[in-house]
C-alpha cells in the first residue's frame, strides 16, 4: 500500500539544485492588499458577555499578527469571526475580498477552505496515522467520505508526504498520529492546514501544551512557512517574548477591546511590561522569563493562598 508512494526526497535526482525559498522582496512601494478587515465588529454573547467590543483592524497579506491578552480577553472570538465560525452582533467583517456576516452557509464552507485553523490541542485523530492525518486537510475538497488512507486520491496522499517533508515528519508517516510527541503533533497539524493551500492561517494558542524548545520549533516553522508563501498568519499567544520574536504586528485584546497595536519592530523590549499591563489590566506586571520564552510570574514573595 505505503510503497506506490514515494517519499519527496527520494525522487529528487542528485544533480539538482534543492530549490530555494524566493528570497522575500524588499519592502515594495505598493502596501500589501488586505486580506481581513473588521470593520467596527461587537459580538454580544448575552446581556451581560460582550467577547469582541467595537474591534476595527486591518491586516495585510503575508504579515504575521499575534493576538495577546488574558484568557477570555476574545483572542479565540476573533479567530472564529475570521473564519466565520462565528457572526457579529454589529459591525462588518470582510475577509479575502468576501463579506462574511450573513454569508450563506456554502460561501462560508468554500472560505473555510481558504483559512486553515491550528488548535491548542492538535485535533489530529489519535489511532490514525500521520499520512491520513494530513490527507484529512484535503477533505474540504473531495467529494464524499474517506474510509482509509487508500480512499484519499494517489496525487493528495503524495502531496502530504511532502508536506510532511516540510515539517521534518516524512519519516514518521505511517506511525500512529498519538505515537508522536506533543511538538511533533502540532507540526502534523501544520501539514495537514498547509494541504488545504490556505491564504490566511489562524492558529490559537498553537504552542500552549508544548514546552519552550518544542514550543520556538513550531513557532520558528510558522515563520519561515509564512515568509516562504507570503501566507497571512493570525495567531494568539500568551508568551509575550515568542510574540515580539514571531510578529510583525501585536494586537492586544482586553474584555473585547483592542488596547493595544504595534509593530513589533517598533516595540523595544523594555515595553514588554507594559504591554502585558495593557491587556492584563494589572498596572506593574511581574518579571518575564528570557530563558523559557515565556511568562512567568514570580511567585516567591505570594503567600501559599494567593500562589493559584
Ligand atoms: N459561545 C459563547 N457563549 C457565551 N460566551 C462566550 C462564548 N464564547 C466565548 N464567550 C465569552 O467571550 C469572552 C471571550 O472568550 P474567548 O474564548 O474569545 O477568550 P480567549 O481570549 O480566547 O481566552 P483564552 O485565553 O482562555 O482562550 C469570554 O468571556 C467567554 O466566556
Ligand atoms: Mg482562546
Amino acid at each position: 500500500m505505503s510503497s506506490s508512494l514515494t517519499p519527496p526526497s527520494a525522487t529528487k535526482k542528485a544533480s539538482q539544485p534543492t530549490p530555494q525559498p524566493l528570497p522575500v522582496p524588499p519592502a515594495a512601494a505598493e502596501p500589501a492588499p488586505t486580506v481581513v478587515r473588521f470593520d467596527h465588529v461587537t459580538k454580544q454573547f448575552n446581556p451581560q458577555v460582550r467577547g469582541l467590543d467595537d474591534v476595527s483592524v486591518e491586516i495585510a497579506r503575508g504579515e504575521i499578527t499575534v493576538l495577546l491578552g488574558l484568557s477570555g480577553s476574545g483572542k479565540s472570538t476573533f479567530l472564529r469571526h475570521v473564519n466565520g465560525l462565528q457572526q457579529p452582533t454589529s459591525g462588518h467583517i470582510n475577509v479575502l475580498g468576501q463579506a462574511m456576516e450573513h454569508a450563506s452557509k456554502p460561501t462560508l464552507r468554500s472560505m473555510r477552505r481558504r483559512i486553515g485553523f491550528i488548535f491548542q490541542d492538535f485535533n489530529l485523530v489519535g489511532p490514525m496515522s500521520v499520512l491520513e492525518n494530513v490527507c484529512t486537510g484535503r477533505l474540504g475538497a473531495l467529494k464524499g467520505p474517506r474510509l482509509g488512507l487508500m480512499f484519499y486520491p494517489k496525487q493528495v496522499r503524495q502531496e502530504a508526504l511532502e508536506q510532511l517533508e516540510r515539517v521534518g515528519l516524512v519519516d514518521r508517516a505511517y506511525q500512529r498520529a498519538d505515537t508522536l510527541s506533543g511538538g511533533q503533533q502540532q507540526r502534523v497539524a501544520i501539514a495537514r492546514a498547509l494541504i488545504q493551500h490556505p491564504d490566511i492561517l489562524l492558529a490559537d494558542e498553537p504552542v500552549a501544551s508544548l514546552d519552550p524548545v518544542s514550543s520556538r520549533g513550531v513557532i520558528e516553522l510558522l515563520q519561515q512557512i509564512s515568509r516562504e508563501k507570503s501566507l497571512t498568519v493570525i495567531c494568539s499567544l500568551h508568551q509575550v517574548e515568542i510574540a515580539l520574536n514571531f510578529g510583525d504586528r501585536i494586537i492586544g485584546l482586553r474584555s473585547g477591546k483592542v488596547v493595544m497595536d504595534e509593530r513589533t519592530a517598533e516595540v523595544g523590549r523594555d515595553e514588554v511590561l507594559s504591554i502585558y499591563s495593557k491587556v492584563s489590566d494589572v498596572p506593574d506586571y511581574p518579571d518575564f522569563s528570557e530563558s523559557a520564552g515565556a511568562v512567568e510570574v514570580d511567585l516567591a514573595g505570594l503567600k501559599p493562598e494567593d500562589r493559584g
